[in-house]
């Protein structure tokens, strides 16, 4: 049973369906759809983009506080996963959805007598920003500690869970050789964890050809100013948006921005409820325009001379397409965009983004390279190894 629940979430799982939906897998999937998120342009939207068929189960939670949220996906999807009684439960990334999931699929109980419940698999694990103020760090850290079968896409990841005590670690799943594990692991070898590399740039490679054919300013009714570079600009994180203060800083930050670039900003709908206290919104060389379905924003991504972002998965989709990111926050949990990748943090303060932004436009051209494993195969390595766990169990 593939979870998902928000918008981060579908390009996660997509690669992991079509992967489990190979003539000849031994698996069968079926998605379920937390509904976090629920606006057709924050979901519905990602489906069609995906071709991923409608969820098999959709459980229509909708908005609240964070526990709200989190005790309503709980209640129905236990009863769900009662009835439907899967043998494994994916969890992608970090969102309220994956936590929720993960939890109740850890204390689930299908016999009596015996401890039986289907086995937790948690792909996107081991990040760690170490920011205890972030809803999706605390996500991350119990999701993990909760989950079997732990799927890295960082080294980073390897050794925070390392340091957090898991000792059955996989460096590389090593697909050439058709060496999935080394041995069968046994019930004594779970929890397992295993670098595999990104299934959010599987999807990217898959989806290139079609993002390559598309024109996303069609969609925004405005066309590309030739003489300026252009920025795009997605920002929606709590810290950013909920302080009135953080949230005016960031928009004059843009104002003085769209004077020498053509900006995009797609508002997530947590920004654009925040934004409606701010005046005067519109100035010449500035698009404040709906969030966008995935090949679109892939499409803006890949003509972008640079991106501003708060948003984790932006993080190394620009730096699987080489495309220079400032990312406003004080931390990353994905530490690999920055060493590796064409990431840079800085802080929310407009000094210190527009110098960053005319250093990396100045520069003209992109330092970083593609990270290890992020190679359009992570989904393979992950069903492979779910496979055997499955049916060693069996
Ligand atoms: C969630 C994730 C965050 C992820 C982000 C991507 C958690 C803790 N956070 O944050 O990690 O980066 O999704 O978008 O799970 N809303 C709508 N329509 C929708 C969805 C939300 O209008 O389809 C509005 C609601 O007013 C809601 C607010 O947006 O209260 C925030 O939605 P919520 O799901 O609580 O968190 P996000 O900020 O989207």
């Amino acid at each position: 049973m593939l979870v998902a629940g928000a918008r981060p979430n579908f390009m996660k799982i997509a690669p992991l369906y079509w992967e489990l939906s190979k003539p000849g897998s031994r698996l069968v999937p079926v998605i379920l759809h937390t509904g976090q998120h629920y606006d057709d342009n924050m979901s519905d939207e990602f489906f069609r983009d995906l071709s991923l068929p409608s969820p098999d189960f959709h459980l229509g939670i909708g908005s609240g506080t964070h526990s709200q949220q989190t005790a309503r996906i709980m209640e129905a999807f236990d009863r769900v996963l009662n009835e439907s009684r899967p043998d494994a439960v994916i969890v992608v990334g970090d969102v309220n959805s994956t936590l929720a999931c993960a939890l109740v699929t850890a204390k689930v109980n299908f016999t009596p007598d015996a401890y039986s419940r289907p086995l937790i698999v948690h792909v996107e694990a081991g990040l760690r920003s170490f920011d205890g103020s972030m809803p999706e760090e605390i996500n991350r850290r119990v999701t993990d500690q909760l989950s079997d079968l732990l799927f890295v896409s960082e080294p980073s990841g390897i050794e925070n869970l390392r340091r957090e005590g898991f000792s059955h670690v996989i460096e590389g799943v090593d697909l050439r050789q058709g060496q999935i594990l080394p041995d069968h692991p046994s019930p004594s070898s779970l929890p397992l964890v295993a670098l595999v590399g990104n299934v959010m740039i599987d999807c990217l490679v898959r989806m290139m050809p079609v993002v390559k054919k598309k024109n996303p300013f069609t969609r925004l009714g405005f066309s590309r100013d030739p003489d300026r570079p252009l920025v795009l600009v997605t920002i929606h994180r709590p810290s950013n948006v909920d302080h009135a203060e953080n949230l005016a800083q960031m928009m004059e930050t843009l104002f003085a921005l769209a004077r020498e670039a053509q900006v995009i900003f797609p508002v997530h709908p947590r920004t654009r409820k925040r934004l409606d206290s701010i005046n005067r919104l519109d100035r010449p060389g500035l698009h404040l325009v709906e969030p966008l379905g995935y090949l679109d924003f892939l499409a803006l991504q890949t003509r972008a001379s640079l991106v501003i972002t708060d948003s984790g998965g932006i993080q190394e989709e620009t730096t699987a397409l080489g495309v220079p990111c400032l990312t406003i926050r004080e931390n990353t949990e994905r530490p690999i965009t920055i060493f590796e990748g064409t990431n840079r943090l800085v802080r929310n303060d407009r000094v210190a983004i527009l110098e960053s932004v005319r250093d990396v436009l100045s520069i003209g051209e992109c330092r970083g390279k593609c990270p290890k494993l992020w190679d359009g195969r992570a989904a393979e390595r992950i069903v492979g190894v779910i496979e055997r766990v499955l049916l060693h169990a069996h």
